[in-house]
């Protein structure tokens, strides 16, 4: 049976910073507020496309694999918040990357959509229908945000990470995943105004709205996170002792603690950036991840746990077995086009297209 392996890693942070003090610039809150429910101090913001973003962290992620990009036969990227709804982003960054045989698919599943991909991925490595696979998690939230809405606005952040995953015979990789979805609870993140059922029906088309339930995704991401993981725990008849790093979905710090309570796991195997970036939301995992390596917090042959949730509502965990490899073989020196604004002067066109409108 083969495996798919994590060969490759990288991550791209725009470097326009938006700190708690920014954000008060314009909106009701506090960095008191924010820190002591969240965790949150600063998160980026994009200044160019999202698919800059998703190039920048293929060719980092495909330099450490050293893989060229020719050999990879497939492109999986997860984002709700693409450049176009027609060509995919998958399709542009396999263009720009020169993947030329590779087929290219967008997930939408939000958060989770990394997580899902590399599930996906995997399986498809498995059945040997695929043997190098590109998966990306990203996301321009920044551009879809209502900046008038201090609930939602304060929480996330823009980033985009991606793994190579080539078939191996080694015993490696993601092992055991398990994905699902709270459909009844579906309303409790609603972005309103996108889309062909707004579209359709409002002229309030494109003046994007949010319907968020914190508490409700709070409680539900809790528990449907803490009952996946203990789900893969399962599958692979490993206890929460086997595992040596919890790499999670970053939206909230008070998220991750409650999590690990609810696993039993010490805090301090708990892989935490969300004070620099917040909610990326597909991009959380991939960047934490490349961070996680980075730090020299993954050892050859740990279990690293992952856990997800996020709108539809979609959550997963997945353990994956490291292999021998946690140094990159090559480093690439793709960058974002430059930017000179500061994060304020890039939101100053959204931030007054919905204050204006409260
Ligand atoms: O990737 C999935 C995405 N979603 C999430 O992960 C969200 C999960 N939920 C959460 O992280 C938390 O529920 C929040 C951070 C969103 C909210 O924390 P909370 O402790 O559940 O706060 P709350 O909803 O109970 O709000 C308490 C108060 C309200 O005021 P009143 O009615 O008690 O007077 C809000 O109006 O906090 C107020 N508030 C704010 N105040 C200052 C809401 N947003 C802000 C703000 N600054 N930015």
């Amino acid at each position: 049976m083969q495996h798919a392996e994590i060969t490759g890693w990288g991550k791209c942070l725009p470097p326009a910073v938006l700190s708690n003090d920014d954000l008060t610039t314009f909106m009701d809150t506090t960095d008191e507020w924010i820190t002591s429910r969240t965790g949150i101090k600063e998160r980026r913001i994009c200044h160019c496309n999202f698919s800059d973003m998703a190039i920048v962290a293929a060719k980092r992620a495909l330099a450490a694999a050293d893989l060229d990009p020719a050999e990879l036969d497939l492109i999986l990227l997860g984002s709700l918040t693409n450049d176009s709804y027609c060509p995919n982003t998958a399709s542009i960054v396999q263009d720009a990357i020169g993947a030329t045989n590779a087929a290219s698919i967008d997930i939408n599943s939000a958060c989770t959509g990394f997580l899902y991909g590399l599930h996906i991925g995997t399986n498809l490595i498995r059945t040997g229908a695929h043997k190098k696979v590109l998966v990306l998690g990203g996301e321009f939230i920044s551009h879809y945000m209502n900046w008038s809405l201090r609930d939602v606005a304060v929480l996330f952040g823009d980033a985009c990470g991606a793994v190579v995953i080539e078939s191996s015979d080694q015993e490696v990789g993601l092992l055991a995943a398990k994905i699902g979805c709270d459909a009844d609870a579906k309303y409790a993140i609603q972005i309103t105004n996108l889309g062909s059922a707004y579209s359709r029906l409002s002229e309030e088309f494109l003046y994007i709205g949010w319907n968020f339930d914190g508490r409700e995704v709070f409680k539900r991401a809790v528990k449907c996170m803490s009952l996946a993981c203990a789900d893969v725990l399962d599958q692979l008849g490993l206890s929460v002792d086997d595992i040596s790093l919890v790499v999670p979905h970053q939206a909230n710090k008070r998220i991750l603690d409650a999590l690990a309570r609810r696993v039993g796991i010490a805090e301090e195997k708990v892989f935490v950036n969300v004070h620099k970036y917040g909610n990326t939301s597909a991009g959380t995992i991939p960047v934490a991840l490349t961070e996680a390596l980075e730090e020299d917090r993954i050892k050859p042959g740990d279990h690293v746990l992952f856990a997800t949730f996020g709108a539809g509502l979609t959550w997963g965990a997945g353990i994956v077995r490291w292999g021998d490899r946690v140094n990159p073989l090559k480093q690439s020196d793709a960058e974002l086009p430059p930017n000179d604004k500061t994060a304020l002067e890039i939101l100053e066109p959204h931030i007054k297209r919905y204050t204006a409108r409260g």
